[in-house]
């Protein structure tokens, strides 16, 4: 309630000179000329602030209180006891929907989806499970795909492009482009691929560790729908068998032991490494690569973790995902911040973390993580991450865009003039003083 009275001063400071300049406003009855007319901001309201926060009372995060005593919907003096019946296991893992800070208000679409919700498509040697729009309708942009191969995902292609990248084990990944130039790469844990749409591809697990590989797929559009890929098998097996000879010139017998249904994720012998089993193409190169060896890549040391940076300036064919892999040490936060004009879909690889995401107009809503969630941040909407656990943080933030870009709060305060900064927070130099200018991203 606080803060909405607050913005609305300040956005009154600052646009009422606006107002009265604008000649098209038609309740002012005074030319914007006229002498009579104010002019300036000396003629403005003295500034008055609404009542400050003036408790420090913390609202911390209840995560160890609740993992060891029944949660409670109770914060202070707020609330009172649960005594129906109660889902003791979900109110562990989220408990800020039970028991939230007071300065959540308002409403915030849901952005919070484990995997572990998702429906789980077996196969053999193998699994996958997705969250796109259906399960949580705030993620417009992305959707997400957890895959789990012993074996081979079946050649096909899709409408919107595909990130990959590797938790364990190791893959073989074979692409062919437009134009006729093929693709093959073996990847390790850490690595990532990148397929643009409609490029037919295959992913298969190498036996180099015998439990085979699992991996995060990305796709740049929140209604993609693993069970809607285009595969070989599935077009096959709806083409007249005779159009089938005529385009490969052979005869309709050649034919007769295709797949009646789709493989999908199907068993098959291991690829010999990528440089034997590479089809020399004489189509040439493949203009960019189509994977990166981000394990390799070294992390930026910051104040309270790390963090590496993977977009378009450093591997140049994800035209449409940019990723930073992240890490918070233990009492450490991904600092107040926000990204311009992309949507955040993340990725919590492990640790637990609690986010707070600002809509505007007072709306805040904080939700929990851990390890196996997807989270969902609009764009615009400021939020921090905190490491609320006993181990470090990683997560992933993806986003649908060709470069990584955000807004940190304590940069862009550093940078503005101090008395600007001051007539909105009515904070003192000392506290200024510690404003950083050059982003800190996880303190
Ligand atoms: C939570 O923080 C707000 C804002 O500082 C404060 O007014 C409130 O008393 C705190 N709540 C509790 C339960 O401590
Ligand atoms: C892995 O597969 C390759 C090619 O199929 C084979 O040559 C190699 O011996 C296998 N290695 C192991 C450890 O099974
Ligand atoms: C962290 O450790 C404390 C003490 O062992 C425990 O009570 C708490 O549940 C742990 N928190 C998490 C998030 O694992
Ligand atoms: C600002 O951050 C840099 C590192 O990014 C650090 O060296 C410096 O001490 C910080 N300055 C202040 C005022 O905290």
């Amino acid at each position: 309630m606080f803060g909405s009275t607050f913005f609305i001063t300040a956005l009154f400071l600052i646009y009422q000179p606006i107002v009265w300049a604008a000649p098209a406003s038609s309740e002012s009855s005074a030319s914007p000329d006229s002498p009579s007319s104010p002019s300036s901001v000396s003629s403005a309201p003295t500034q008055s602030f609404t009542a400050g926060l003036t408790s420090d009372d913390p609202n911390d995060s209840l995560f160890d209180q609740f993992q060891n005593e029944i949660p409670e919907a109770i914060r202070g003096t707020l609330g009172a006891t649960v005594i129906g019946p109660q889902n003791v296991i979900e109110d562990r893992l989220s408990p800020d929907f039970l028991a939230p800070p007071s300065t959540d208000a308002g409403s915030v679409a849901n952005a919070k989806w484990p995997f572990s919700l998702s429906h789980n498509r077996l196969q053999t040697g193998g699994w996958a499970r997705q969250e796109n729009v259906q399960v949580m309708p705030i993620a417009t942009e992305m959707a997400g795909v957890d895959m789990r191969l012993q074996a081979e995902r079946e050649l096909h292609w899709h409408s919107t492009g595909e990130w990959g990248f590797i938790f364990k084990g190791q893959v073989q990944i074979t692409a062919v482009m437009s134009g006729g130039t093929n693709y093959i790469a073996d990847l390790d844990a850490g690595d990532v691929w990148y397929f643009p749409s409609g490029i037919p591809h295959s992913i298969q697990a190498t036996n180099q560790s015998a439990a085979g590989a699992e991996f995060l797929l990305v796709f740049d559009s929140g209604s993609f729908s693993e069970d809607d890929t285009f595969l070989l098998t599935d077009w096959l097996a709806h083409i007249p068998k005779e159009i089938l000879a005529k385009n490969f010139r052979t005869s309709i017998e050649a034919f007769d032991h295709i797949p009646a249904t789709e493989l999908y994720i199907f068993p098959s012998s291991p690829p010999p490494p990528a440089a034997q089993n590479a089809v020399s193409d004489p189509n040439g190169q493949v203009p960019q690569a189509l994977s990166f060896p981000w394990s390799k890549s070294a992390r930026t040391p910051l104040a309270g973790g790390s963090v590496k940076i993977l977009d378009s300036t450093t591997f140049p064919i994800s035209q449409t995902i940019a990723a930073a892999d992240v890490t918070v040490g233990v009492g450490g936060m991904r600092e107040l911040h926000w990204h311009p004009t992309q949507d955040e879909w993340s990725y919590f690889i492990s640790g637990t973390a609690r986010v707070t995401i600002f809509a505007a107009e007072g709306n805040a809503r904080t939700f929990d993580y851990q390890a196996g969630d997807i989270g969902y941040v609009p764009a615009s909407c400021g939020h921090y991450v905190e490491n609320i656990g006993n181990d470090t943080l990683e997560f992933l933030e993806i986003f649908k865009s060709n470069k990584f870009e955000d807004i940190s709060l304590n940069q862009w305060l550093a940078l503005t003039p101090p008395d600007l900064v001051k007539a909105h927070l009515n904070i003192d130099d000392a506290t200024i003083a510690l404003f950083n200018k050059s982003e800190q991203t996880v303190v």
